[in-house]
């Protein structure tokens, strides 16, 4: 779904065309957001609050009033939407969103939000056309704000031209490309799939990783617009945008990365710690009896990308069977921002499933287990939480 686990804040504001915001919010829902809604006095004249706390399973909020699980709902708000659409955006409300004016909690959210602004005007003809209007509409478009609409049509009254809200597919629309393009302009390299460490021409030492995991946050990271690098053991379809560079032994995949400079790098890649000392050129054969594989260790390549003196912002991986305390030390140890751990050894988890259940542990010992969710799921929303730490950087 083109907004799986997007949290999307959903602004009402006094105009008739509230009634379509009931819909927009159910289309919004169905494309696989998280709805929340804010809505001004005058927008509840129009549209039940009881409305839309039913269609989104979450309370509205109308005021600053503290009601108990928050203190400070236009900050809490502004800090938990990965996008604020306003539909529709009367005249009043664009005028104080063009200067600023935070005495409403809609307008406060706003202000407070370093996310994408996405406004759907509603008025009529002559009130979109006052030059104050154009003037605020034209300040915010400079500002960053995505203006979508007004389109042309019926109007309230009976009366028929410009200024009637964009229809919710159209706005629908527009919000899977503002948040698909959330990355452009930045370079992300993936490691991916498990390495192949070879014994003789036949046999190589190798692992379970299927590569579904990293593919996935490569792909994601592709459709939001990012410069993606994979390098990868896997043969798993990638974005067609996506530069893949294929390889089979620890080795390569290190001498790859090496050749990489990116923004962002994401080590999901189940490297092997160690490779045979000698790879036989002929195939072993059984008469000769077991073999004596000595073995040495290869390169760490996440620790490598870690030390580099233009170091990019770094998320490792841990693969723990049992508990998960090791992986907070390695966080610590391997020098990344975030380490993406999950215990491999429980059902539905790790190794060639379509599923993963992880826990995200930052160096500062702080960790959050995530639920068992979809790997294409596990990577949208690491992808929100890294987009998160970026702009906070
Ligand atoms: N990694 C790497 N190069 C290696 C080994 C691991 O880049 N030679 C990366 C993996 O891609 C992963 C992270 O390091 O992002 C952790 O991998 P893991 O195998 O769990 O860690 P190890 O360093 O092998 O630690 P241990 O064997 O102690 O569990």
């Amino acid at each position: 779904m083109p907004l799986s686990g997007r949290r999307i804040l959903l602004g009402v504001t006094g105009g008739i065309a509230a009634y379509k915001s009931a819909y927009l919010a159910r289309r919004l829902i169905e494309a696989g957001a998280d709805v929340r809604v804010v809505m001004t006095r005058a927008g509840t004249e129009f549209l039940g609050t009881a409305t839309m706390a039913g269609i989104t399973g979450q309370p509205v909020t109308t005021d600053f009033s503290v009601d108990g699980s928050s203190v400070s709902p236009h900050t809490d708000l502004a800090r938990w939407a990965d996008l604020i659409v306003i539909a529709p955006a009367t005249t009043a409300t664009i005028a104080r969103l063009a200067v600023g004016l935070s005495d409403d909690v809609l307008v406060a959210t706003v202000t407070a939000s370093t996310a994408p602004i996405v406004v759907a005007p509603a008025m009529h003809t002559e009130m979109w056309e006052y030059p104050a209007t154009q003037r605020n509409i034209a300040r915010l478009t400079e500002d960053g704000v995505i203006v979508v609409g007004p389109a042309s049509g019926d109007l309230a009254g009976g009366d028929v031209g410009s200024g009637r809200m964009e229809e919710p597919e159209v706005i629908v629309e527009v919000i899977v490309t503002t948040l698909s393009s959330s990355l452009s302009g930045v370079s992300v390299l993936v490691t991916a799939g498990g390495t192949r460490e070879p014994i003789d021409p036949v046999r190589y030492i190798g692992n379970r990783s299927s590569g579904k995991m990293g593919h996935a946050i490569a792909n994601e990271a592709a459709a939001r617009g990012a410069k993606v690098t994979v390098v990868t053991t896997a043969g798993v379809e990638l974005d067609r945008r996506i530069e893949v560079i294929r390889v089979e032994t620890a080795q390569q995949m290190a001498d790859a990365v090496a050749t990489v400079a990116p923004d962002v790098a994401i080590m999901a890649a189940a490297v092997a710690d160690f490779r045979p000392a000698q790879v036989s050129s002929g195939k072993l054969v059984r008469t000769d009896g077991p073999p004596d594989l000595e073995l040495e260790p290869n390169p760490d390549i996440l620790m490598t990308v870690s030390q580099r003196r233009v170091r990019p912002f770094l998320v490792g991986f841990a693969a723990e069977s049992g508990s998960l305390e090791r992986a907070a030390e390695k966080a610590v140890r391997k020098g990344v921002d975030l380490l993406v751990a999950n215990d491999i050894s429980q059902p539905g988890s790790g190794f060639a499933t379509d599923t993963n259940q992880v826990t995200i542990i930052s160096p500062d010992g702080t960790s959050e287990p995530w639920p068992m969710m979809p790997k294409t799921e596990v990577a949208s929303r690491l992808w929100d939480l890294v987009e998160r730490r970026l702009s906070t950087r």
